[in-house]
């Protein structure tokens, strides 16, 4: 069984408890998105790394037709909406998937993964996004407390209790922008709104748009 396997089956202490309330990042996310897509009823949303889908679920709420994607089945069984639509894989298989889509999320799934993995996913995106749609991201920063605590496994990686990969804002922007041609909306490194409880993230926050 993985790390998020036994974390969604509540076998560690997580953010379960939150499973009815979307993240800051969502609301943000949303609000940020007004005058870029207005028309958010019916959108086209992949939630990559969803979790417990809390968020995937805020989306479903506002009319979007939410996939919501996790490697985790434990995860997705928290979900159990029937307007959702449920993949179960690792996110680097989407490789051969062809979807098209107004809104790409991932909401702390980018440091979840290792950068082939990110690589993958994030071209992917960029070959998928319509014209004019986005990509939001929220992920830890290499400023993040955390970041150094364990083993180290690569590059601004680390497996503690299980494995991160901690985001350098301008290398994932120079890596949206010159690698994948997305045009940068918004960039931050946000210090306060991803806490939660005894957890002080430092985030990276990143919309991007396909031209
Ligand atoms: C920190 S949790 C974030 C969950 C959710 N987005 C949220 O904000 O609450 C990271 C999630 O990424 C998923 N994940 C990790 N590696 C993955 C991969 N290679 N493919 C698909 N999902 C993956 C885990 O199962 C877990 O649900």
């Amino acid at each position: 069984m993985t790390y998020w396997d036994n974390y969604y089956s509540n076998k560690i202490i997580g953010d379960n408890a939150l499973v009815g309330e979307p993240s800051s990042f969502a609301r943000f996310t949303l609000g940020f998105l007004r005058c870029h897509l207005p028309q958010q009823r019916d959108l086209n949303v992949v939630d990559l790394g969803c979790g417990n889908g809390r968020d995937a679920a805020h989306f479903d709420d506002c009319g979007m037709k939410v996939t919501a994607v996790d490697r985790s089945r434990d995860a997705l069984r928290l979900i159990p909406r029937e307007g959702i639509a449920k993949l179960c894989c690792d996110m680097s298989d989407l490789a051969d998937v062809e979807q098209a889509f107004h809104l790409a999320y991932m909401r702390f799934s980018l440091h979840a993964v290792e950068k082939k993995v990110a690589d993958c996913v994030l071209q992917w995106v960029a070959r998928n996004l319509l014209p004019g749609g986005c990509l939001a991201m929220e992920a830890r920063s290499v400023n993040d407390p955390r970041y150094g605590a364990g083993q180290s496994a690569g590059e601004h990686a680390f497996v503690d209790s299980h494995y991160r990969r901690f985001i350098d804002l301008d290398q994932l922007t120079a890596q949206l922008a010159t690698q994948l041609d997305l045009e940068i909306l918004h960039a931050e490194e946000n210090w306060s709104d991803a806490h939660h409880g005894d957890d002080k993230a430092v985030v990276v926050r990143v919309i991007a748009r396909n031209r």
